[in-house]
């Protein structure tokens, strides 16, 4: 996978094109077909290679202890990811062994897990500990009735299950969130807007003017990004106009934070983005062709209640609602005839990269 650039790199090709009134360009444009957003058999195939690539699940520190876990729906298949007493994050089909009863749900902490429909219980590690009357099954295995195993990797402050496994993805990715960022916030909600279009709205700053005047645009830049690959992925960087203020630094001394937010998407559909006070990681689930579910994780290393923590995190979350409102905008369209192909332009690499990923692993 190829190394990103250095923050002091990035800032310098930033200022570059502040200075020039330009921004990174794609080779070429892109046409993806509108049908692909509006295809059963085609989401049907999208979701299956969400289940054998690793994809983001959720932020290591929303696992911050043992018994420490996280439930909930991925690519349609309930998932339960638990910090064992080893330290060891593992993932389950949350699923019970006995009549299928989904085990845990939403987030927490847990010694074990018992079933609430007739009390089977499940060790963090998977392993069946407990049937209550057990002389009532006779034969039972329990060494083989354990928690059904997913495969969870930890890497760069994330945790990513692969509901079945294909070769090893992960290897060479950046940092992304750094160690000791504690997760302050965690939330979830729906959005009737295809998952791909939600995923296109992080991946350029060509809309920043028009769809966040009030909120982005007066402190960033329309349509000036430096915009970098590293595998299935991209990483794209959006300045704030603070970045003037590191012309006084000498190159090496210019540091991101600050100064500017780096996207990562993660492909295929995660996302972490950088901001003064935070971290964000946002997964987004798709539930439908025309329905996401968003999962998103706020994480700080700053104190409680710093000054501008709040208003920051306002501005975030006005700009956030903007993008949704233009996703389902885009989706009511969608099956009106009016276009075959949506058209990237140059300043939209990153998505030309997205689709381009996603038809190789899809075959098409
Ligand atoms: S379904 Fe879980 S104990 Fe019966
Ligand atoms: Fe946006």
């Amino acid at each position: 996978m190829p190394a990103l650039a250095d923050d002091a790199t990035v800032v310098g090709r930033l200022l570059d094109h502040i200075d020039r009134k330009t921004t990174d360009l794609a080779e070429a444009s892109w046409r993806e077909p509108v049908a692909n957003y509006l295809s059963a058999e085609r989401f049907a195939a999208e979701c299956a290679l969400l289940r054998r690539t690793p994809a983001a699940f959720c932020p290591s520190a929303a696992l911050p202890a043992p018994g420490s876990y996280v439930a909930r729906a991925a690519a349609g298949t309930p998932v339960l990811a638990v910090r064992g007493g080893d330290g060891v994050v593992r993932a389950f089909r949350n699923a019970c062994r006995h009549r299928g009863t989904e085990l845990a749900s939403g987030a927490g902490c847990a010694k074990a897990f018992s079933c609430r429909y007739h009390g089977w219980t499940y060790g963090l590690d998977g392993t069946l500990r407990h049937v209550p009357d057990e002389h009532g099954f006779p034969g039972l295995d329990k060494g083989a009735r354990g928690l059904v195993p997913l495969e969870a990797v930890e890497t760069q402050g994330i945790v990513f299950v692969a509901q079945q496994p294909e070769a090893n993805a992960l290897a060479g990715l950046p940092a992304l969130i750094p160690p000791g960022l504690r997760l302050v916030r965690a939330t979830e909600g729906e959005v009737p807007a295809n998952w791909k279009i939600l995923v296109e709205g992080f991946l350029e700053g060509y809309h920043i003017r028009w769809t966040h005047p009030q909120t982005f645009y007066p402190v960033q830049f329309d349509n000036l990004n430096v915009v970098e690959r590293f595998g299935p992925h991209s990483r794209i960087a959006f300045p704030y106009q603070a970045i003037h203020r590191l012309r006084a630094l000498p190159p090496a001394e210019r540091k991101a934070d600050g100064k500017l937010t780096y996207v990562y998407h993660l492909f295929p559909n995660a996302m972490v983005a950088t901001f003064p006070h935070f971290v964000f990681m946002l997964v987004l689930e798709p539930l439908a062709l025309d329905r996401t579910r968003s999962f998103i994780s706020v994480l700080t290393s700053r104190p409680d209640g710093e000054p501008g923590a709040q208003r920051g995190a306002d501005l975030i979350a006005a700009g956030g609602a903007e993008d949704n409102e233009v996703a389902c905008a885009i989706q009511r369209s969608l099956a009106s005839g009016a276009n075959d192909v949506f058209e990237f332009g140059r300043f939209e690499g990153a998505l030309a990269h997205f689709h381009r990923t996603l038809d190789a692993a899809l075959g098409s």
